[in-house]
């Protein structure tokens, strides 16, 4: 397959979508973002890199940095982690509080942003600094010791970030937390505000497109807690539009309200999409259909 072709078909075929959604706008940092902007990237999983469109140009990744925590949380837990957090579809908003009451403080899954704190929270306790052991993380994945948190918009999620700071007050309530709520948010909202391009977050993904193996060829995850964790992005990843993304794309993936998307073909690739307009679930529009239109014209889906 000419994979360079293929992306550039998809990038033709997916501008005049650009002007559809509407860019995250209740953090004002993000508010200020180009709509018309799309990338997407390729990577294989023997670290190839091909790329079209704005490829290279970085954006917020927001919750699709959620991937690597749990991944780092659950290479060093295991299977303790999931007394805290469930792993089941929410079927609610990303930043629901409703939810949570209902079931006692242990968020729905790890993807929602209160099973993301709690997943923070565990890596803090077992690493001692959880938003540097998923920049460390990032950087060795990528080759690039560049990559950091965007200052700006880390301080506005910080200013704006009552809601979650409702989820963890809240899971405190509970006994859900074992770190102070300020560091479980701050260590949250540095990984949420990282700045990176599609190709290195494709790069960063490809652990899961090789059942756990990393870069330099140590295993992060055994190959059931890949498998683990990809069923957990196809159910999860794109909040309460999880159904309509496997529907229509049927792969593993992870959004943000950046735009970004990060989707895994196991076995062969870790791709990226990025296009800041989103649509009301806080999925990227264009995004979500340059992966509907690579799926279906490569027939590679888990399906
Ligand atoms: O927690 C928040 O509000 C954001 N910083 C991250 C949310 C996000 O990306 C949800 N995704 N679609």
């Amino acid at each position: 397959m000419d994979e360079q072709q293929l992306l550039n078909d998809i990038t033709r075929n997916v501008q005049p979508l650009l002007d559809k959604g509407r860019v995250a706008d209740y953090i004002p940092a993000l508010a200020r973002v180009n709509p018309r902007q799309f990338g997407m990237a390729l990577a294989t999983v023997e670290g190839e890199v091909c790329g079209a469109g704005d490829w290279q140009t970085r954006f917020s990744v927001q919750s699709v940095a959620k991937t690597f925590s749990l991944a780092l949380a659950l290479a060093a837990d295991g299977e303790r982690l999931w007394q805290r957090v469930g792993r089941e579809p929410s079927g609610n908003p990303f930043n629901s509080l409703v939810q949570l009451e209902y079931e006692q403080g242990i968020p729905r899954n790890p993807f929602i942003n209160a099973g993301a704190l709690v997943v923070v929270d565990r890596l803090l306790t077992l690493t001692g600094d959880s938003w540097a052991s998923v920049r460390d993380f990032l950087r060795s994945e990528t080759g690039n010791d560049q990559i950091d948190f965007d200052g700006e918009i880390a301080n506005s999620e910080a200013s704006y970030g009552h809601r979650n700071a409702a989820l963890a007050h809240f899971m405190a309530s509970y006994g859900n937390l074992e770190n102070p709520v300020g560091d479980v948010l701050r260590h949250y909202f540095q990984q949420c505000a990282l700045s990176m391009n599609c190709a290195e977050l494709a790069k960063a993904g490809l652990f899961l497109a090789r059942h756990g193996i990393r870069a330099d060829g140590s295993r992060l995850l055994s190959r059931s807690d890949a498998k683990r964790m990809n069923a957990v992005m196809l159910t999860c990843g794109t909040y309460d539009a999880a159904g309509e993304f496997a529907y229509r794309v049927g792969l593993p993936g992870k959004s943000g309200v950046g735009g970004g998307i990060l989707a895994i073909v196991p076995g062969r690739y870790s791709l990226c999409v990025w296009s800041p307009g989103l649509d009301s679930h806080g999925n990227s529009v264009a995004g979500v259909e340059a992966l509907d239109l690579f799926t279906t014209r490569t027939g590679l889906s888990v399906f």
